[in-house]
């Protein structure tokens, strides 16, 4: 049987680092600040956008929340993007995704100033990550890397394989275990034999967005295993990728979905937050 990663402790305990460190800072004038933008009416993003600013309050943070119509114009949320790089109250700058279809998202994010990026989505942070000398954390993956590291997890030499290769979680995952000295794989939907390669893996990632994608006969008995997909059964539950109810009973650590890896995503935006007004003072 394994032992639980408790994301919701994990991510209290960071915040609460965080909001100890921003009494200090407000103490010297400074109340980190971060704008969150939401366009259009996705219930899930509804959701996450509440729950990131639940999280600005508790650390003490200013915030300022902006729901626009799905009719908004891309040259309307550029103009409202420019505002927010101008206001030296704001330190970041979260566009929730998805944005509508007219939207260019990519021309959204690029427009974002690199040092309000807390989202590290911009191209300049994305290239810094790869190459180790990054100020911003990628959200969902420094989530999964701090909860390895409460938990006493490390990934030093041993054979690590994500599933899945988005940018905004398989890809980054890859290079900060890579950092730490992992043997990483990525596996895909193209990947041959997917269970002979995951079963390698002493830490297994999975971010496919699959219900129930990741099953015994895939994991090596004893490996740790992290689940990233957050989905809903037919039963309107949230879920992750991973069987749980089996895969449990053969993994060493394993995260539930809710309450693992989904808490951590938003710990590591108040720490980027924390950490763009901490820069923000040195320019
Ligand atoms: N949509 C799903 N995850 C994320 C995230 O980490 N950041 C933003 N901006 N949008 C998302």
């Amino acid at each position: 049987m394994s032992r639980i990663i408790d994301g919701k402790e994990v991510s209290s305990y960071i915040k609460e680092q965080i909001r100890k460190k921003t009494e200090k800072l407000k103490n010297k004038g400074l109340t980190p600040g971060l704008a969150v933008v939401l366009v259009g009416n996705d219930s899930a993003s509804k959701v996450y956008v509440r729950n990131k600013k639940a999280a600005c309050e508790l650390c003490g943070f200013y915030s300022a929340s902006y729901e626009l119509p799905e009719e908004t114009t891309q040259a309307q949320l550029l103009e409202l993007i420019a505002a927010l790089n101008a206001d030296n109250r704001i330190h970041g700058i979260l566009v929730q995704m998805p944005l509508p279809a007219h939207i260019d998202a990519d021309a959204v994010v690029k427009a974002i100033l690199p040092e309000k990026d807390v989202d590290a989505f911009n191209p300049e942070n994305v290239g810094r990550i790869m190459l180790g000398n990054h100020s911003f954390l990628p959200c969902t993956p420094a989530g999964v890397m701090e909860l390895l590291k409460y938990y006493g997890i490390s990934v030093s030499g041993r054979e690590c394989v994500v599933i899945g290769r988005s940018n905004i979680v398989g890809k980054p995952m890859a290079m900060l275990l890579l950092h730490d000295n992992a043997t990483v794989t990525i596996c895909h939907s193209k990947t041959a034999d997917l269970a002979s390669v995951t079963r390698r893996a002493d830490v297994l990632i999975s971010a496919v967005g699959k219900k129930a994608f990741v099953t015994t006969d895939m994991v090596k008995e004893g490996a740790v295993v992290i689940d990233v997909g957050i989905n809903r059964g037919e039963d309107g539950k949230l879920c992750g990728d991973v069987d749980f109810e089996s895969v449990s009973k053969k993994a060493s650590y394993i995260t539930p979905v809710p309450g693992g890896v989904g808490p951590m995503t938003i710990a590591m935006l108040m720490q980027n937050t924390l950490t763009a007004a901490e820069l923000s003072k040195r320019s």
